[in-house]
């Protein structure tokens, strides 16, 4: 179901390491946010073992996400997080398929692997998706349909609506100028995402499946990639570490620049 609020997820990152701190970011946030809490689906991805603490201290009142999990169920894996063990500690979302986890050598087969342990555990799952570069045969396009189509054709189609898709162009990605991309690019590229879930899995997916945006998300930027990209939220990095910046997003976000827009020229036909 395609989400009425907008979804935020503060991808954490390896930021916010001291477990007390980011407790404490946690309440100040809420704190600020108010009653401006409940008008978005706010979700935040902390470093692994910070998860169970922080869904013991803050219990109903958040929702968390893992930034990843395990490729293997069980077994003989050194160091591996499986995903019924992040489940176990209480914890239903995972973001699979990050370009960061990516660089450091997912391949599309580990992200379908990924997200097929993550389903089999009933987690919801942000599936990032994203091309390195646009090149002018615009073979990118292709890049963005082979990542959804490998993992869609692996997963029971009563689970689609437990995906979301995160586009998250590279080039946008912890970009050291914040170059962002352009709402109305970004429009483009939801149209098009929805083409390709429309011709290979029917109307219902294309039109219920939740798609948000990720790559140097800023207060500046926030509000017009939202509304005028038509995404159904935002995966912010950088920009959610810290709590004001964090705020005013999510301040920015809810008001729907459209709706006043609307108002001065009215629906006449
Ligand atoms: P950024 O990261 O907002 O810092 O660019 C986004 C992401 O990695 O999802």
């Amino acid at each position: 179901m395609i989400s009425q609020k907008p979804i935020v997820v503060a991808n954490w990152k390896a930021s916010n390491n001291i477990y007390k701190e980011s407790e404490k970011k946690i309440g100040l946030l809420f704190k600020n946010l108010g009653k401006d809490k409940s008008k978005v689906d706010l979700i935040i991805a902390p470093t692994f073992l910070q998860l169970h603490r922080l869904k013991t201290f803050f219990k109903k009142t958040i929702n968390l996400s893992a930034q990843d999990i395990s490729e293997f169920e069980d077994g003989s894996h050194t160091g591996e997080i499986t995903a019924l063990s992040v489940k176990d500690s209480g914890i239903d979302c995972v973001i699979i398929g990050h370009s960061e986890k990516r660089e450091q050598g997912d391949t599309q087969e580990v992200v379908v692997k990924k997200v097929k342990n993550a389903i089999k555990n009933n987690f919801k799952v942000i599936l990032c998706i994203g091309e390195k570069e646009r090149d002018d045969n615009i073979k990118y396009l292709k890049i963005i349909e082979d990542q959804i189509i490998s993992v869609f054709s692996k997963v029971d189609k009563n689970q689609y609506e437990n995906i979301t898709i995160a586009y998250e162009p590279i080039w946008a990605i912890n970009n050291k100028n914040n170059i962002s991309i352009d709402s109305h690019s970004l429009h483009s590229m939801v149209i098009y995402i929805r083409k390709i879930l429309l011709e290979n899995y029917g109307d219902n997916v294309s039109k219920n499946t939740n798609i948000i945006y990720g790559g140097s998300v800023t207060v500046e930027n926030a509000q017009d990639i939202l509304w005028n990209g038509e995404v159904q939220g935002l995966l912010i990095g950088r920009a959610s570490w810290d709590v004001d910046s964090l705020v005013n997003i999510i301040k920015n976000i809810i008001i729907n620049p459209k709706k006043s827009l609307l108002k001065v020229y009215g629906n006449k036909k």
